[in-house]
Protein backbone atom coordinates (compact mmCIF):
# COMPACT_ATOMS: atom_id res chain seq x y z
CA UNK A 1 0.00 0.00 0.00
CA UNK A 2 1.41 3.48 -0.60
CA UNK A 3 2.72 5.55 2.82
CA UNK A 4 -0.12 7.52 3.57
CA UNK A 5 0.44 11.58 2.90
CA UNK A 6 1.73 13.51 5.66
CA UNK A 7 -0.35 16.87 6.99
CA UNK A 8 2.36 18.41 7.63
CA UNK A 9 5.84 19.76 5.69
CA UNK A 10 8.61 18.02 6.05
CA UNK A 11 11.75 20.12 6.06
CA UNK A 12 15.07 18.79 4.94
CA UNK A 13 17.88 20.71 6.88
CA UNK A 14 21.47 20.27 7.13
CA UNK A 15 25.18 20.91 5.17
CA UNK A 16 24.80 21.58 1.76
CA UNK A 17 25.85 18.22 -0.25
CA UNK A 18 24.65 16.20 1.79
CA UNK A 19 22.02 14.89 0.41
CA UNK A 20 18.82 16.79 0.45
CA UNK A 21 17.47 17.81 -2.78
CA UNK A 22 18.47 13.74 -3.97
CA UNK A 23 16.81 12.71 -0.42
CA UNK A 24 14.26 15.26 -0.77
CA UNK A 25 12.95 14.45 -4.76
CA UNK A 26 12.75 10.52 -3.64
CA UNK A 27 10.58 11.57 -0.29
CA UNK A 28 8.11 13.60 -2.03
CA UNK A 29 7.84 10.73 -4.63
CA UNK A 30 7.01 8.05 -1.74
CA UNK A 31 4.73 10.31 0.54
CA UNK A 32 2.64 11.85 -3.14
CA UNK A 33 3.69 15.35 -1.88
CA UNK A 34 5.28 18.36 -4.24
CA UNK A 35 9.31 18.49 -3.93
CA UNK A 36 10.48 22.33 -3.35
CA UNK A 37 14.32 22.91 -3.63
CA UNK A 38 14.58 26.24 -1.11
CA UNK A 39 17.40 27.00 -3.62
CA UNK A 40 15.84 27.27 -6.24
CA UNK A 41 12.55 28.90 -5.65
CA UNK A 42 14.95 31.69 -4.28
CA UNK A 43 16.84 31.79 -7.73
CA UNK A 44 12.91 31.86 -9.65
CA UNK A 45 11.55 34.48 -7.22
CA UNK A 46 15.18 36.49 -7.31
CA UNK A 47 15.30 36.04 -11.35
CA UNK A 48 19.36 35.03 -10.41
CA UNK A 49 21.13 32.23 -9.17
CA UNK A 50 22.03 31.96 -5.70
CA UNK A 51 25.97 32.79 -6.93
CA UNK A 52 24.95 35.92 -8.24
CA UNK A 53 23.04 36.46 -5.67
CA UNK A 54 25.79 36.02 -3.42
CA UNK A 55 28.05 37.87 -5.73
CA UNK A 56 26.36 40.83 -6.13
CA UNK A 57 24.29 41.37 -3.51
CA UNK A 58 25.93 39.65 -0.88
CA UNK A 59 25.64 37.52 1.62
CA UNK A 60 22.92 39.28 3.98
CA UNK A 61 20.36 40.12 1.22
CA UNK A 62 20.59 36.74 0.22
CA UNK A 63 19.84 35.31 3.81
CA UNK A 64 16.87 37.96 4.18
CA UNK A 65 15.76 36.84 0.43
CA UNK A 66 16.03 33.22 1.71
CA UNK A 67 13.98 34.24 4.85
CA UNK A 68 11.33 35.86 2.88
CA UNK A 69 11.20 32.49 0.90
CA UNK A 70 11.00 29.99 3.39
CA UNK A 71 8.22 32.20 5.19
CA UNK A 72 6.28 31.93 2.14
CA UNK A 73 6.49 28.05 1.41
CA UNK A 74 6.45 26.87 5.53
CA UNK A 75 3.23 28.72 5.44
CA UNK A 76 1.41 27.13 2.48
CA UNK A 77 0.16 23.24 2.09
CA UNK A 78 2.20 20.17 3.19
CA UNK A 79 5.43 19.90 0.52
CA UNK A 80 8.98 17.81 0.98
CA UNK A 81 11.02 21.22 1.20
CA UNK A 82 14.94 21.13 1.12
CA UNK A 83 16.37 24.21 2.76
CA UNK A 84 19.51 25.93 2.12
CA UNK A 85 22.06 25.15 4.44
CA UNK A 86 21.99 27.90 6.25
CA UNK A 87 18.30 28.44 6.04
CA UNK A 88 18.20 27.69 9.73
CA UNK A 89 20.46 30.67 10.78
CA UNK A 90 17.87 32.83 10.51
CA UNK A 91 15.39 32.27 13.83
CA UNK A 92 12.29 33.06 12.41
CA UNK A 93 12.27 30.50 9.43
CA UNK A 94 13.56 28.22 12.68
CA UNK A 95 10.32 28.98 14.71
CA UNK A 96 8.43 28.53 11.91
CA UNK A 97 10.05 24.99 10.76
CA UNK A 98 8.96 24.02 14.26
CA UNK A 99 5.85 25.19 14.02
CA UNK A 100 4.41 24.11 10.99
CA UNK A 101 7.04 21.45 9.61
CA UNK A 102 8.66 17.59 10.56
CA UNK A 103 11.64 19.07 10.15
CA UNK A 104 14.69 15.82 9.59
CA UNK A 105 18.40 16.56 10.07
CA UNK A 106 20.18 14.69 7.14
CA UNK A 107 23.85 14.18 8.69
CA UNK A 108 26.59 12.38 6.88
CA UNK A 109 30.69 12.09 7.36
CA UNK A 110 32.11 15.77 6.33
CA UNK A 111 34.74 13.64 4.15
CA UNK A 112 31.88 12.07 2.00
CA UNK A 113 30.08 16.19 2.21
CA UNK A 114 33.57 17.32 1.18
CA UNK A 115 33.94 14.73 -1.70
CA UNK A 116 30.27 15.50 -3.00
CA UNK A 117 30.58 19.24 -3.25
CA UNK A 118 34.00 19.12 -4.92
CA UNK A 119 32.19 18.08 -7.73
CA UNK A 120 30.16 21.13 -8.53
CA UNK A 121 31.45 24.70 -7.91
CA UNK A 122 27.81 26.36 -7.34
CA UNK A 123 28.50 27.14 -3.43
CA UNK A 124 29.70 30.66 -2.96
CA UNK A 125 30.55 29.97 0.15
CA UNK A 126 32.98 26.86 -0.54
CA UNK A 127 34.59 29.20 -3.28
CA UNK A 128 38.48 29.12 -3.16
CA UNK A 129 38.71 27.45 0.21
CA UNK A 130 39.51 23.62 1.35
CA UNK A 131 35.87 22.26 1.42
CA UNK A 132 36.70 19.67 4.35
CA UNK A 133 38.07 23.00 6.41
CA UNK A 134 35.22 25.02 5.42
CA UNK A 135 32.71 22.76 6.41
CA UNK A 136 34.36 21.96 9.31
CA UNK A 137 33.84 25.08 10.55
CA UNK A 138 30.09 25.31 9.49
CA UNK A 139 29.59 22.49 11.33
CA UNK A 140 30.84 23.55 14.63
CA UNK A 141 28.37 26.65 14.28
CA UNK A 142 25.67 24.87 12.89
CA UNK A 143 25.42 21.18 14.78
CA UNK A 144 24.20 22.66 17.64
CA UNK A 145 20.95 24.59 15.74
CA UNK A 146 20.44 21.93 13.80
CA UNK A 147 19.86 19.28 16.32
CA UNK A 148 17.47 21.63 18.03
CA UNK A 149 15.22 22.74 14.96
CA UNK A 150 14.87 18.97 14.13
CA UNK A 151 12.39 16.86 15.39
CA UNK A 152 13.90 13.39 13.78
CA UNK A 153 18.16 13.11 12.73
CA UNK A 154 18.69 11.02 9.66
CA UNK A 155 22.37 9.36 9.42
CA UNK A 156 22.88 9.24 5.16
CA UNK A 157 25.88 6.97 4.45
CA UNK A 158 27.71 7.00 0.86
CA UNK A 159 25.12 6.49 -1.78
CA UNK A 160 22.78 5.57 0.95
CA UNK A 161 20.12 7.79 -0.32
CA UNK A 162 17.50 4.97 -0.28
CA UNK A 163 17.94 3.82 3.45
CA UNK A 164 17.51 7.48 3.99
CA UNK A 165 14.33 7.91 2.73
CA UNK A 166 13.15 4.59 4.11
CA UNK A 167 14.42 5.77 7.75
CA UNK A 168 12.21 8.85 7.36
CA UNK A 169 9.03 7.21 6.26
CA UNK A 170 9.37 5.16 9.23
CA UNK A 171 9.77 7.81 11.85
CA UNK A 172 6.97 9.68 10.66
C1 LIG B 1 24.27 27.68 1.79
C2 LIG B 1 23.83 26.52 1.19
C3 LIG B 1 23.34 26.49 -0.20
C4 LIG B 1 22.82 27.86 -0.64
C5 LIG B 1 23.85 28.90 -0.37
C6 LIG B 1 24.26 28.98 1.10
C7 LIG B 1 24.76 27.60 3.19
O1 LIG B 1 22.29 25.53 -0.29
O2 LIG B 1 21.63 28.18 0.00
O3 LIG B 1 24.97 28.61 -1.18
O4 LIG B 1 24.89 28.65 3.85
O5 LIG B 1 25.02 26.48 3.68
P1 LIG B 1 22.53 23.92 -0.29
O6 LIG B 1 22.58 23.49 1.14
O7 LIG B 1 21.32 23.40 -0.99
O8 LIG B 1 23.79 23.69 -1.06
Amino acid sequence: APDARPSRTIALVGLMGVGKSTVGRRLAQRLDLPFIDGDEAIESAARMTVSDIFSQLGEAEFRAGEARVMRRLLDGPPIVLATGGGAVLNPGTRALMRERATTVWLRADLAIVASRVQRRDTRPLLRGKDPLQALSAMAEVRYPIYAETADLTVDVGAGAHAQAVDAIVTAL
